[in-house]
């Protein structure tokens, strides 16, 4: 038997029973998308994607301490569980999961994490240490608590994408993962809980990160340095204060060679007044 979907009633749980409760009896399929809140329509292609795959579609909230640095901003991050619930029961969620910190690690920091290997060394991990290890870490206990057919992530987290695709192959973890392409605004800018935190002027800036990345792609026809070089000249031309540019090979995150040919990933990091924004766009190389 199939949970039937109920526009607007979603059941909201946040202890570990009621999450059982809410998932008995298994569906044919169970969808998964993870999220810290602040809910964005990049969130909602997520659920409509799960949808069409699966017979009972649930939603975590959590904003993950062990993810976020000590002088990261974890304390300001966006909160809006009401605001968060309404967007879902329009979407159709069947279960929202949203705990507390101390539901999901009730013996307070977990003694054994996941780490994230090289995905925790490099770009995002090299920015954010430790930030791979906690995510994976609380991805690998949702996967557990929640046990669906298939786990749905933003391509806009890419190098996150890469690392639990390479953790559940690493640990015959028994799901599949599928990846939904960005969404972004008219502008360019690819949303993110974060963009609350810009200006309005800042809000104009950080359309360069976008503008940057699609002059890089343009010249995926002319191979990896060619598409560096684009990028970078537009990220100069735009005055963006830019932490990293690189162009990764999806599967193990080692920056490409101007011979490579084949899929891989255009990523950047850059900081917009106060407000730190990644973005990145999938391109094949020839
Ligand atoms: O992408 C996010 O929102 C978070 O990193 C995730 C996957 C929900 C883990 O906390």
């Amino acid at each position: 038997m199939t949970h039937a979907r109920r526009p607007g009633h979603p059941v909201l749980t946040t202890t570990r029973d009621e999450l059982v409760a809410a998932l008995t009896p298994a569906p044919a399929r169970r969808a998964v998308i993870m999220t810290m809140g602040a809910l964005h329509p990049g969130h909602l292609a997520l659920v409509e994607h799960a949808r069409r795959l699966a017979d009972q579609v649930v939603v975590t909230i959590f904003v993950n301490p062990l993810q976020f640095g000590p002088a990261e901003d974890l304390d300001r991050y966006p909160r809006d569980l009401q605001g968060d619930l309404t967007l879902l029961a329009a979407a159709g969620v069947d279960v929202v999961f949203a705990p507390t910190v101390e539901v999901v690690y009730p013996d307070g920091d977990p003694t054994v994490t996941v780490s994230a290997g090289i995905f925790g060394e490099v770009l995002e991990g090299a920015a954010r240490p430790g930030h791979l290890d906690g995510v994976l870490t609380v991805v690998l206990k949702l996967l557990h608590l929640v046990r669906p057919d298939v786990a749905l992530f933003g391509q806009k987290d890419a190098q996150q994408l890469m690392a639990v695709r390479r953790m559940v192959r690493d640990l015959d973890v028994p799901v599949r993962i599928d990846a939904v392409p960005t969404v972004r605004d008219s502008d360019g800018l690819a949303l993110s809980s974060r963009n609350a935190f810009l200006s309005p002027e800042d809000r104009v800036r950080a359309c360069g990160l976008s503008a940057a990345l699609f002059a890089g792609a343009a010249r995926a026809g002319s191979g990896a340095d060619a598409v560096r070089a684009a990028t970078a000249a537009a990220l100069r031309s735009a005055g963006l204060e830019v932490e990293y540019l690189a162009l990764v090979d999806p599967v193990t995150v080692a920056e490409v060679g101007d011979r490579y040919s084949g899929e891989a990933v255009l990523a950047l990091a850059a900081r917009v007044g106060s407000t730190r924004l990644i973005d990145n766009v999938p391109l094949t190389l020839r």
